[in-house]
Formats: structure tokens, C-alpha cells, sequence
């Protein structure tokens, strides 16, 4: 049995951990200190521990004391803590001020030549901002698919014409004897993203598209964005409102003529062909009495959906998909695709647009 005075040793353990505290000059430090006291093997669960060993008639006024100093102790280390914190964060505001009254760096710097924005990331970046306003966020995929997320989950099988119209291209067979092919379109991520999380979906997919064909309007490599709306009661009302909104959006034509023409495509029934209104003769937009395919578009097949687990009596959805070199030679006038990647810098000089202003939409993207 142990006859210690109640509290004498509690009292020296009270001003050494104080000093400790006092010295814990971090947290991690601290840290140290608060388990040397209260953690498993701390001195005063240690205390509280031997707390059984002491006389019966002594125990009742030495456990009063050692809880007395234990909600002490744990005020003291609760206080250092906030004190080291708030001195922490004291020390990385000073450390990283910003002095947001410092005039601009002059652009471009002396000397150098004011680079641009590529017209093809002009156009990402509108289509960004145009569809994020809707609530719409960017989603990716893989340039290099496989053949089911290509064709197969799009409802395309196997000896569908539409393989054929792609004009694909092949990579080496894997040892399965699966040829992986260059994605012919960006539709794939509709399927990747509908099986990687559940509804409700609200995506735009820009990114690299591949297909075997090369003239003035179209090159090997291009792009395409793809867009997909997957929630409950969906209807083509929604797909409508979506596409004639972007249009007169990207196109800065408030009162653009649009049209939708019943069509087909494998992953969407029904299936629409969106027109613009245009002057074919002088290539302006927005009047003019002539019609201008610009993208294709429909309600998400009922199988694609249930090919990505998802149950198409709760879900509805629509999809678009275009090309981005199209929408933008037409925005720019430009008449030929080929310049896109020619790197050549009287081009880019001239459609090239200025890396300090991002598109808005209160400016007119
Ligand atoms: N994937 C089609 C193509 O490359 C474009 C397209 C049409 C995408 C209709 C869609 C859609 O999502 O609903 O020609």
C-alpha cells in the first residue's frame, strides 16, 4: 500500500507538464506531451492506474485529486493547442501574403511575342463555360477504346453499317483477339460515365476523335464534344431547350434559327439532327432562309442505358454530339479544316484568341 501525501507528487507532475507544455514550441511536440500524460501509458493514467493500490480510507480524497488535475491538465494542453495553431496560421499568413495592389507584369514580358489561345481551346474552353452554366461538368475517356465501349455498349453491333462509316482505325489484336481501336467518336465516355456513377448525370465530353478520312473538311485527328443528361423525367423538351440555348450562346445570335430533324442514330431513339438557320450563298449565319446540319443528337437508347446497369423505366436522358472544328470554322468563317494543325503562325497570329481573357458569358462567349 502506498501512503504518499494526497497530492504532493501531483502537484510536482502539475508544474512539469506545464513547463512541457510552456517549451512544445509545434504541434507535433505537443503531441508528444499530451500522450506522455494522458495516453495509454501516460504518467497519469499511470496514477489513475495505481489508484487501486492506495489505502482504502486515503483512495476517495486522492482520486478526487487526481481528476481534479486531470480536467486540469487537459484544459492546459486544450489551451496550448489552440494557441500553437493560431500561431501556425499566424505564420503562413504572414509567409504568403499577397500584395494584390502590385501592378500587372507587362504582356507579353519585354521582348517576347503575346502568345494565343488555339482556336480548337477556344472553342473547349466557350463550350466549358456555355455548358457549366447549365450545370454541366467535363468528363474524359481514353483516346485508345475498346471495340464495346466504341461500338457494342452504343448499341452498334457487330456487322452494323455505322462500324463501316467510321472509317476506323485498328490497333494490333491483344492476345484475346480484341482490337482496341482510336475512339471515332467521343460517345464511349457516355458509356464510362454511366457505369462509373449512378444518375443523376449531367456531362459534356470534349476530347480527341480518330476516323481513316483527310480532305478540307476533315482531318485523321479531330475533335468532337459529346453531351449527356441522364436524370428522372427527362424529355425532349429538356434536350431542345439545352441545344437552342448553347447555339445562340456559342454562335452570339440571340434569335439563330434551329431546327430539329427527325434522324437515326444506334444509341438514341428517337434520334434528331439539329440544323442552323444560314445564307448558303454568302455563308452568314442566322438568316438567310437555308438549313446547316450541325449536330446530332436524340433521346439515350433505352438499351444503352440497361447495357450500363442503369434501369431505363426510372431513368431518361438525352445525348448531343458535334464536331468542334465544324462549329468553330463556321463561328470564325474559316474555310479550310487543314490549317487547325499546321502550326502555321500567321494563322494562329491571326484566329488565335488572347490568353488573358477567358470566355464569359455575360461578354458573349
Ligand atoms: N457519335 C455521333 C457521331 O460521331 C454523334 C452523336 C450523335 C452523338 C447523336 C450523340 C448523339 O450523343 O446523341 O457521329
Amino acid at each position: 500500500m502506498t501512503d504518499l501525501a494526497p497530492s504532493d507528487d501531483l502537484a510536482a507532475l502539475r508544474q512539469e507538464i506545464a513547463a512541457q507544455l510552456a517549451a512544445s514550441a509545434d504541434l507535433r511536440a505537443w503531441d508528444a506531451v499530451r500522450v506522455g500524460v494522458l495516453g495509454k501509458s501516460g504518467r497519469l493514467t499511470a496514477l489513475l492506474k495505481g489508484l487501486g493500490a492506495v489505502a482504502p480510507e486515503a483512495r476517495r480524497e486522492r482520486g478526487a485529486a487526481l481528476n481534479r488535475l486531470k480536467a486540469e491538465l487537459e484544459a492546459a494542453i486544450e489551451s496550448r493547442r489552440l494557441a500553437l495553431e493560431a500561431a501556425t496560421l499566424e505564420a503562413r499568413l504572414a509567409a504568403e501574403r499577397l500584395d494584390v495592389t502590385l501592378p500587372p507584369r507587362p504582356h507579353p514580358p519585354a521582348g517576347a511575342e503575346q502568345g494565343g489561345i488555339h482556336p480548337i481551346s477556344r472553342t473547349m474552353e466557350e463550350l466549358v463555360a456555355i455548358f457549366g452554366a447549365m450545370g454541366l461538368r467535363v468528363a474524359e475517356g481514353p483516346d485508345i477504346e475498346g471495340d464495346w465501349y466504341n461500338f457494342g455498349a452504343l448499341n452498334i453491333p457487330e456487322h452494323h453499317p455505322a462500324r463501316q462509316d467510321h472509317d476506323t482505325f485498328y490497333l494490333p489484336a491483344d492476345p484475346d483477339g480484341r482490337r482496341p481501336v482510336l475512339r471515332t467518336h467521343t460517345s464511349p465516355v457516355q458509356i464510362r460515365t454511366m457505369i462509373a456513377e449512378p444518375p443523376p448525370i449531367r456531362v459534356i465530353v470534349p476530347g480527341r476523335t480518330y476516323r481513316a478520312d483527310h480532305d478540307a473538311t476533315h482531318s485523321p485527328m479531330f475533335h468532337q464534344v459529346e453531351g449527356l443528361v441522364i436524370d428522372r423525367g427527362i424529355t425532349l423538351g429538356h434536350l431542345k431547350g439545352c441545344l437552342i440555348d448553347f447555339l445562340r450562346a456559342f454562335f452570339c445570335i440571340s434569335d439563330l434559327p434551329v431546327r430539329f430533324r427527325a434522324s437515326y442514330f444506334p444509341f438514341t431513339e428517337p434520334s434528331m439532327e439539329v440544323d442552323i438557320g444560314w445564307n448558303r450563298r454568302t455563308g452568314e449565319l442566322g438568316k438567310g432562309g437555308d438549313w446547316l446540319e450541325i449536330l446530332g443528337s436524340g433521346m439515350v437508347h433505352p438499351r444503352v442505358l440497361a447495357n450500363c446497369g442503369i434501369d431505363p423505366r426510372e431513368w431518361q436522358g438525352f445525348a448531343f454530339g458535334m464536331g468542334i472544328e465544324r462549329i468553330t470554322m463556321l463561328k470564325h468563317g474559316m474555310p479550310d479544316l487543314r490549317p487547325f494543325y499546321e502550326s502555321d503562325l500567321r494563322w494562329l497570329r491571326h484566329y488565335a484568341a488572347d490568353p488573358l481573357s477567358p470566355p464569359s458569358l455575360a461578354e458573349g462567349v
